[in-house]
């Protein structure tokens, strides 16, 4: 048998199609399949096919979403745009969690601000129901402005937060010096759009401006290269096959990741509680002596 010039081209074009969706299928989660909308009504709405998400925030309500699925450890990505212009007042949580008392729980959370002035990105990590290990940053850009991926990189040994692929928080398992690590939960993905004008701009000084409302945040783009969690099996890997999808599962920073560990930490970081000494008269908790980079 022959092949032709156009049926070799065409069967190329065939396999290079069926591997891009093969891709797709691996890759991209579908907010239609993926995600419920849990509050606020109409004012969380998902789009074109599945592949946007936005939340509003009005004088009456804000909204959210979870995640169908929950996860034990994997690397989970959002695009997300902040909202705009006179943001001051709203807060836009997104986060994992688990449930109960005791829960494990790995925070983003963005404070708006007046217009002009920077988004402050909080971070915390509960283990065992207890938190109170905020680091806060600003950002290197204009979170309102474009899409920018925000990521959690959870594996056995260590929590790493990233944007735009730029490792900004590392918390490491220092169990072995009795520091409850996250590893035995199963967290779903949450966020919400709020209004938390009593405390967030500028320690509440700075009142949500109604007559902007609604304000509006947009997810696209999620993907969960991880472990789904249930009863019966404690991890079917949403990618197993793929070696390059599986890489968080040993991630940890490398000589180039520290450097831009330290770039953020030392430019934009602008609270860590492991050097508030006032707030831990007794001490810093263990997990800040322990490395420089928490
Ligand atoms: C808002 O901007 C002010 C002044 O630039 C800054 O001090 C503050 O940290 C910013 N963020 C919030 C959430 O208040």
């Amino acid at each position: 048998m022959t092949f032709g010039c156009s049926s070799k081209l065409s069967s190329m074009i065939l396999f290079t199609m069926l591997f891009a969706s093969l891709m797709g299928a691996s890759e991209g989660g579908n907010f239609l399949q993926d995600f419920d909308i849990t509050w606020g009504d109409q004012r969380g709405k998902i789009l074109n096919g599945g592949q946007l998400l936005t939340l509003s925030l009005d004088k009456a309500s804000g909204s959210g979403f979870q995640s169908r699925k929950e996860y034990l450890f994997g690397r989970i990505d959002m695009q997300i745009k902040l909202v705009s212009g006179n943001s001051a007042g709203t807060v836009t949580a997104y986060y994992l969690s688990s449930q109960g008392p005791t829960h494990d729980e790995i925070d983003f959370e963005f404070l708006g601000n007046s217009t002009g002035e920077p988004y402050v990105l909080h971070t915390n990590v509960f283990s065992q129901g207890k938190g109170n290990r905020e680091q806060q940053f600003f950002l290197w850009f204009d979170p309102t402005k474009a899409f920018h991926t925000y990521s959690i990189v959870w594996n056995k040994q260590r929590i790493i937060f990233l944007v735009d692929n730029i490792p900004i928080r590392v918390f490491q398992n220092l169990e072995s010096i009795g520091v409850p690590f996250p590893n035995k939960q199963a967290m779903r993905i949450y966020s919400s759009l709020w209004n938390a004008d009593d405390w967030a701009t500028r320690g509440g000084l700075v009142k949500t401006d109604w007559t902007q409302a609604p304000f509006t945040a947009s997810y696209r783009n999620f993907k969960a290269n991880a472990c789904i969690w249930s009863s019966a099996s404690p991890c079917t890997s949403t990618s197993p096959n793929s070696v390059q999808d599986n890489v968080w599962q040993a991630q940890e920073l490398d000589a180039p990741g520290r450097n831009r560990l330290r770039w953020v930490q030392q430019k934009y970081m602008i609270y860590n509680y492991c050097t508030d000494l006032k707030r831990f008269p007794q001490g810093l908790p263990p997990e800040c002596k322990r490395s420089r980079f928490l």
